[in-house]
C-alpha cells in the first residue's frame, strides 16, 4: 500500500534521504521548502527513485504563517507529513540580540507547534494520519553553548507529548524524531567526531520510524537514547559546571 507524504522543510539534508527511501517505496510525495529551483532538482530526483507522483507546493517559509492554511489545502488529503525545517543559529551572537532569539524561536518552536495544531485539526477530522517532526537531543537538557536553539527543541518536545496524548484516540500518531549530531550542512562550521552519524543513516532511522516502527519517541541514531539517559541523569549541582 502506499501512502501520500508531505514533506515540509524538504530540501533539508535529512528529509532528502528520507523522501529517498519513501520514493523507493512508491510513496506519492508533496514537497514544500524555501527554494524553488532546489526543490525542482529534487522532485526530478525522486521521480526517478520511484515515487509514483511528486507534487511541488508554492514556497514555504516558516515565518510566513498567514500562508500555512493555504499550503496545507494545496496540498490536499495527506496520510503522513515530516516536519523537518530547522535553523541552528549562533548561541553567543543571540545572547545579546532579542529580536534574533525571537526569530529562532519563531523558525524552530513557534512555527513548528503552529503547523502541527493545523496538521493535527486535520488528522483528527479525517480520524487517521501519522504526524513526524524532527525535534533534536538538544532539546533534552539545556547547556550554554546552545540552549536558545535548545530550548525552542524542549518546547516542541513538550508539546508534542500533549498532542499525541490528545490524538492518541482519535487514530493519529505523533512522532518525535530526537537527532544527535547529523553532518549535513547545518553542522557543516562544527568538528566531525565519532558521534556523528550521516544524513543517509539518520534519514534511514526516520523513514523507519514513519514506516514500519511502533515508538513515539525516537532517537536518531538509537545509541543516543543511552547517551541522553547519561546526561540527563546527571545531578544539576555538577552539571551547572560544566563546560558543555
Ligand atoms: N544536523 C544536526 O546535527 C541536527 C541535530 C538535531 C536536530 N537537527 C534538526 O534536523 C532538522 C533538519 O536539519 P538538517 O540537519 O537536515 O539541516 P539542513 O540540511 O541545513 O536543513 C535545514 C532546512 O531548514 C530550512 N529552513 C530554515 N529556516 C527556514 C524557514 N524559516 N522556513 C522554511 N525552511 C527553513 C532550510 O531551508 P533553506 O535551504 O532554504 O535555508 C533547510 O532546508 C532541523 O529541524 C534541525 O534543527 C539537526
Amino acid at each position: 500500500m502506499t501512502h501520500t507524504t508531505l514533506i515540509l522543510g524538504a530540501t533539508s539534508a535529512m528529509a532528502e534521504q528520507t523522501a529517498r527511501l519513501l520514493a523507493a517505496d512508491g510513496d506519492k510525495l508533496i514537497l514544500a521548502a524555501r527554494d524553488p529551483e532546489r526543490l525542482e532538482i529534487l522532485a526530478k530526483d525522486l521521480k526517478v527513485r520511484g515515487a509514483s507522483e511528486i507534487q511541488v507546493l508554492p514556497p514555504f517559509d516558516a515565518s510566513k504563517a498567514d500562508t500555512f492554511d493555504a499550503l496545507l489545502d494545496e496540498a490536499g488529503e495527506v496520510d503522513r507529513v515530516l516536519i523537518a525545517y530547522g535553523s541552528l543559529p549562533d548561541q553567543e551572537a543571540l545572547e545579546n540580540d532579542p529580536a534574533g532569539i525571537r526569530r529562532e524561536m519563531c523558525t524552530n518552536f513557534g512555527s513548528v507547534i503552529d503547523l502541527s495544531s493545523r496538521i493535527a485539526t486535520r488528522m483528527q477530522a479525517k480520524g487517521s494520519g501519522t504526524l513526524a517532526v524532527i525535534s533534536s537531543v538538544a532539546g533534552l537538557r539545556g547547556r550554554q553553548s546552545n540552549y536558545i536553539y535548545g530550548s525552542a527543541k524542549g518546547g516542541v518536545i513538550l508539546f508534542l507529548q500533549g498532542l499525541r496524548n490528545r490524538l492518541q484516540p482519535h487514530g493519529v500518531r505523533v512522532i518525535t524524531l530526537l537527532p544527535g549530531f547529523v553532518d549535513t550542512p547545518m553542522t557543516a562550521d562544527i568538528e566531525k567526531g565519532p558521534l556523528f552519524a550521516s544524513a543517509a543513516k539518520a534519514g534511514a532511522c526516520i523513514h523507519k520510524a514513519i514506516t514500519r516502527g511502533k515508538c513515539d519517541v525516537v532517537y536518531v541514531p538509537g545509541f543516543w537514547r543511552f547517551i541522553m539517559w547519561i546526561i540527563r541523569a546527571i545531578p544539576e549541582p555538577i552539571f551547572k559546571r560544566l563546560k558543555l
